[in-house]
């Protein structure tokens, strides 16, 4: 099959190379003129991945990955570009584009919740338009609210190539779960969720995932897609969150928060997560926000866990501040 995989970071890239690597015809697109002409010229913009400069050499000396700043034509198309967070002051109108609720927008304002920027995924989207034919798989992978592919990927796509996306293209969103450094394998063993718009197109994206993935690939709706993987990164802020309160609860009894945290997870059913100052990469301190987005007056526990972990960079400088003046108390720091 010919692929067109948009967005070469530490997404799109990895996944371009095992794609090529698993016989397919791969065009990767980017639109940072640097990284193309980076990878033109046989260097490698991700550094520290276990297996990939072995992996993308074999793809891009073997041909079967080549790179480009706009989109070619292709059977499958892959959205892997960034999905950031914005600070908005329409928040209730982008929550709500039926109506105002003031309930929603008092919560939001309690919280200071921001709303997913797409503005990356628009962009990609509408770039391959030009592109699209029928019978066409389409493939979001980049992490979105609940809505997204169906509201906007299909949106952009029918309204620029004229096809519908209910029977002439195949639409799905297939969220990534990997662990930074440990790519490569996880996106060849890890199981993954394929959810499509209709469930042809689940069955097309599924089939699609089998030639290259080794976990197994279970298929959904998109909205429940793109929910599944908001519902992973929450279970582990929450749980980080619950973790930061336990801390700030030992510090007020003077007991070892990790001392109990360990002895804790001695109980075959209890697993916290360690406190601190973050809740580790890029992803969860982020991807809660888009449950809150969708279903904020729903999202209670959600924002108030993302309230506690945001909370602690600066009880954490506040305890390092402490330890300092009683070290300088004692004697122990001179001041230079
Ligand atoms: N990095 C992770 O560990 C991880 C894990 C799970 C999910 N995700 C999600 O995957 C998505 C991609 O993340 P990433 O880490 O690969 O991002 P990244 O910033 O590493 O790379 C994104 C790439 O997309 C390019 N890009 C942006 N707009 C474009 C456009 N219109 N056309 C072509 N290229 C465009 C950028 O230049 C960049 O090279 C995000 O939604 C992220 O939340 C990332």
């Amino acid at each position: 099959m010919r692929v067109c995989i948009i967005g070469l970071g530490y997404i799109g890239f990895p996944t371009a190379c095992i794609i090529a690597d698993a016989g397919h015809e791969v065009v990767g697109v980017d639109v940072n003129r640097d990284l193309i002409s980076k990878l033109k010229n046989g260097g490698l913009h991700i550094v520290n991945e276990n297996g990939l400069a072995d992996l993308a050499n074999r793809a891009i000396e073997s041909g079967h990955l080549t790179v480009s700043e706009k989109p070619e034509p292709a059977d499958v198309f892959i959205i892997a570009v960034p999905t950031p967070f914005k600070v908005s002051g329409a928040y209730t109108a982008a929550v709500r584009p039926d109506g105002f609720d003031k309930a929603a927008l008092e919560v939001a304002a309690t919280y200071e919740n921001p709303i997913a920027d797409l503005t990356c995924v628009e962009d990609a989207t509408q770039s391959i338009v030009p592109f699209v034919k029928k019978g066409d798989l389409i493939i979001l992978e980049s992490t979105v609210p609940p809505g997204t592919t169906a509201d906007v990927v299909c949106r952009i796509l029918e309204h620029g190539s004229k096809l519908r996306s209910v029977d002439e293209l195949f639409v799905v969103h297939a969220p990534e779960r990997v662990l930074p450094g440990k790519i490569v394998h996880e996106l060849i063993h890890n199981d993954r969720i394929v959810g499509g718009v209709t469930p042809e197109a689940t069955q097309a994206g599924v089939a699609f995932y089998q030639t290259f993935v080794q976990g197994e690939v279970i298929g959904t709706d998109s909205s429940t897609a793109e929910l599944v993987k908001l519902m992973e990164n929450t279970f582990r802020d929450v749980n980080i969150a619950l973790a930061n309160e336990f801390a700030i609860i030992c510090e007020r009894l003077g007991i070892n928060a990790f001392e109990a945290i360990k002895l804790a997870n001695r109980h075959p059913r209890v697993n916290f997560l360690s406190p601190g100052p973050g809740v580790g990469g890029h992803c969860i301190a982020i991807d809660p926000y888009f449950v809150i987005q969708a279903a904020p007056q729903e999202s209670q526990l959600i924002g108030l866990a993302r309230q506690i972990n945001s909370a602690m960079p600066n009880h954490v400088m506040q305890l390092f501040e402490e330890l300092v003046d009683e070290a300088k108390a004692a004697g122990r720091i001179v001041n230079a």
